[in-house]
């Protein structure tokens, strides 16, 4: 399988909240949450229950040209959990679809076709998103000739002044980070920073994005990381957890941003064969009520707390924020996946010597006892 490296060594067979089932039968704790989508536990039987109904009433659709009734009651639920004036909603498969989609909103609101991004961010391969990734050169260098040259990346934290002479080249569309990091690291951003950058944005004329598929509905003990580290964006992309474990992602706007896309002449500007796609949507409507009837941002601001006194209390300093949770190891960080995989539980290196976790909300604290000694067997 390409991307799968010669050692790679368990094959999933079945998952269940926060357990992984390998072909031989082995159980393992998933503390990445299949690269943290499975926020509220692997195949929820309430998403289940959802998707089973919806593939017994309607499978596919017609992207943009007749929607249907999941995707509509979907957008409705959306626009209720998105922080205030983000209500309208272009929808897509993956997070690099949200990413395009705010990146094509941005240049139609403005006339302009320039990206701010930060040092290490992460938004994504697809062609048209990647040269936003600052978190590893190799990953675009290789299709540098098929890439405009349009994006500025300026350090994550960076002062007000640094900004301002980036944006003032009048020809900044958009201002795009994440809320926190994630696989750029684990790293939360300095009090206010977010603010400043969406304030300077604005004056310059830009709009200013928040890329929230890692961190939204929960993940960081709020619904949304933005507003609770003092900003509402103009534009608001959204991924990963949303759909339960099925494919579906969002980029929500404000009825004024989106309405640079114009009134429909019939064809449309952007769409794709699966937009809005019913099962997605169902499932993704399910996700919504059990984040909210399981109160899994409170779940998570809580239980994450508890897990960071921990592991602080054990020698193990960790950043991030919620279940964006990095954990500075002073070792290997790949060998001790490794050696952790081998002792049941899953995880992922963020930077040579710390681990980035995304786990589901529904570890439990036992489970996180055996991590936690688990961690102590694989550290020096
Ligand atoms: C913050 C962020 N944005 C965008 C993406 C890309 O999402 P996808 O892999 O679904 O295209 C990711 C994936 O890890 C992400 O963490």
């Amino acid at each position: 399988m390409l991307g799968a490296a010669k050692d790679d060594p368990i094959v999933w067979d079945e998952a269940l909240g926060a357990n992984v089932k390998d072909a031989d039968g082995n159980v393992f704790v998933d503390l990445v949450a299949g690269f943290g989508v499975a926020l509220i536990g692997h195949r929820h039987p309430r998403v289940v229950e959802a998707v089973v109904a919806q593939q017994h009433r309607l499978l596919h659709a017609m992207g943009d040209a007749s929607p249907d009734i999941t995707r509509i009651r979907l957008l409705e639920a959306l626009s209720e959990r998105t922080p205030e004036g983000l209500d309208v909603a272009l929808l897509g498969s993956s997070g690099s679809d949200a990413v395009d989609a705010a990146v094509k909103t941005a240049v139609l609101a403005t006339g302009r076709s320039r990206v701010i991004a930060f040092d290490r961010a992460y938004h994504g391969l697809a062609t048209g998103v990647l040269p936003l990734q600052a978190y590893k050169p190799a990953f675009t260098e290789p299709f540098a000739s098929l890439l405009a040259d349009r994006v500025s990346h300026v350090p994550w934290g960076c002062d007000r002044e640094v900004l301002r002479e980036v944006l003032a080249g009048g020809d900044v569309a958009l201002v795009l980070a994440e809320p926190v990091q994630g696989r750029g690291g684990m790293h939360a951003p300095p009090d206010g920073w977010l603010a400043m950058v969406a304030e300077e944005s604005r004056v310059a004329g830009a709009l200013f994005a928040l890329d929230e598929i890692q961190s939204g509905l929960g993940r960081t003990g709020e619904w949304w990381a933005g507003p609770a580290l003092g900003v509402v964006p103009d534009l608001l992309c959204v991924g990963k957890a949303l759909g339960g474990g099925f494919v579906l992602s969002a980029c929500l706007g404000t009825p004024e941003v989106m309405a640079a896309w114009g009134a429909s002449t019939g064809e449309a500007l952007h769409t794709q064969t699966f937009l809005g796609h019913p099962v997605g949507c169902a499932a993704a409507l399910a996700t919504l009520e059990v984040l909210k009837d399981e109160d899994i941002p409170g779940t998570v601001a809580r239980e994450s707390a508890w897990i960071r006194a921990e592991l602080e209390s054990r020698g193990y300093p960790t950043r991030g924020r919620g279940l964006m949770l990095g954990i500075e190891l002073g070792c290997d960080s790949l060998a001790a996946s490794r050696a952790l995989l081998q002792l049941g539980y899953i995880t992922l290196p963020a930077g040579p010597t710390s681990l980035g976790l995304t786990p589901p909300a529904v570890v439990t604290r036992p489970q996180w006892l055996g991590f936690f000694d688990a961690l102590d067997q694989v550290t020096p």
